[in-house]
């Protein structure tokens, strides 16, 4: 089965193809970076606009790419939630209308199961049940995956997300947008052991916690004034390394609540190299496997929302009709 997917959730305009099974046979991202970054996070009104003008020449791109048309793919699929409601809207509206015109089964799709699916492109049999973190702009959610729509929801940031945290510090200290790749490369040079950040929250809870942290970098700079040269470096590598460890310990700790022996990591936050490097080597000393999707495909991308979409409808999920709406709170397949 050849499906093609929409991914619109956020600020990436992407559509991909895929299949047989999770191979992806051509993808087209368009990224909004450029509009966003002078306003230092993304403008939901900008952000539907520019889907709106994009959405099209991105579905045509990605059949190019895959060498294909649309009377050759086999069904559709398309991130149905949870997002930015203008920009879920156009997604939802170009998929149902490309499924209806060809006479083809759609499916909607989890956006943060995406990101968990993504792995599936690159290895294929990856076993479940996995312990899965999911760490974006937007989320920061440990999740116990049984299969496909099989999850089960662990904990999740009380208040702001991982990558929201980083983005906002990044703004603080004058670095170009999105923030944390950055915060990744200011880090670099940088000693993460000189400055003091606060570890939220700590104990055995599972919850996460990044608005005090964030505070906690703003105080630091009202004090001190911003730190440029060396110690910016120092102050990027260790906001990025309180950041980074309370990551990998609640991981580590919800995988052993759970008894579960893979942990996978996703998202956008999971492009990040530090996390990367330090999940990995935490997680061998406790005899745990870890896997991380390739960093292109960490990013919001519609390849991660075709793979999925294709073990949905080849399990044979019912397919959705033309109800099929946009949900910008939508729940995990199992609540
Ligand atoms: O998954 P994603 O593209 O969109 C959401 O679903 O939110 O994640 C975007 C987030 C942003 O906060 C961005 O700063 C962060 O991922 N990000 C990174 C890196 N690349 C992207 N954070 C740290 N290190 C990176 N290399
Ligand atoms: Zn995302």
């Amino acid at each position: 089965m050849r499906v093609l997917a929409i991914e619109s959730s956020c600020d990436e305009c992407a559509a991909a193809v895929v299949g047989p099974g999770p191979i992806l046979l051509g993808q087209q991202v368009a990224t909004q970076i450029p509009i966003h970054s002078p306003y230092g996070g993304v403008v939901p009104e900008l952000a539907s606009r520019d889907h709106i003008r994009k959405i099209v020449i991105v579905i045509e791109k990605a059949l190019e790419r895959a060498g294909l048309t649309l009377a050759q793919i086999d069904g559709y699929g398309v991130t149905a939630g949870p997002g930015l409601i203008g920009s879920l809207l156009i997604g939802v509206n170009a998929a149902k209308a490309l499924s209806w015109s060809q006479g083809r089964p759609l499916v909607g799709v989890h956006h943060l199961e995406a990101h968990l699916h993504a792995i599936y492109l690159a290895e294929p049999d990856f076993a479940y049940p996995h312990l899965g973190l999911v760490v974006s702009g937007g989320h920061t959610s440990l999740i116990r995956v049984d299969g496909v729509s099989k999850l089960h929801l662990i904990s999740r940031t009380l208040d702001d997300a991982a990558g929201e945290a980083l983005d906002k510090v990044a703004t603080l200290l004058g670095l170009a947008y999105p923030g944390g790749v950055s915060i990744q490369q200011a880090a670099e040079g940088g000693d993460p052991k000189s400055f003091r950040f606060p570890r939220p929250i700590p104990g055995k809870r599972l919850d996460f916690s990044f608005s005090g942290l964030k505070t906690a970098a703003a105080v630091r700079v009202k004090k001190e004034g911003l730190p440029v040269g060396p110690a910016l470096c120092d102050f990027a590598a260790s906001f990025q390394e309180a950041v980074v460890d309370v990551l990998v310990k609640k991981t580590i700790a919800a995988a052993q609540q759970e008894n579960l022996k893979r942990i996978l990591v996703a998202g956008g936050v999971a492009a990040n190299l530090r996390l990367r490097q330090v999940m990995q080597s935490r997680a061998e000393k406790m005899d745990l496997e870890v896997r991380f999707p390739a960093p292109s495909l960490c990013t919001d991308n519609a390849a991660m929302v075709a793979a999925l979409s294709a073990a949905y409808l080849t399990k044979g999920a019912p397919p959705a009709d033309l109800c099929l709406d946009a949900n910008a709170g939508l729940r995990w397949p199992d609540a």
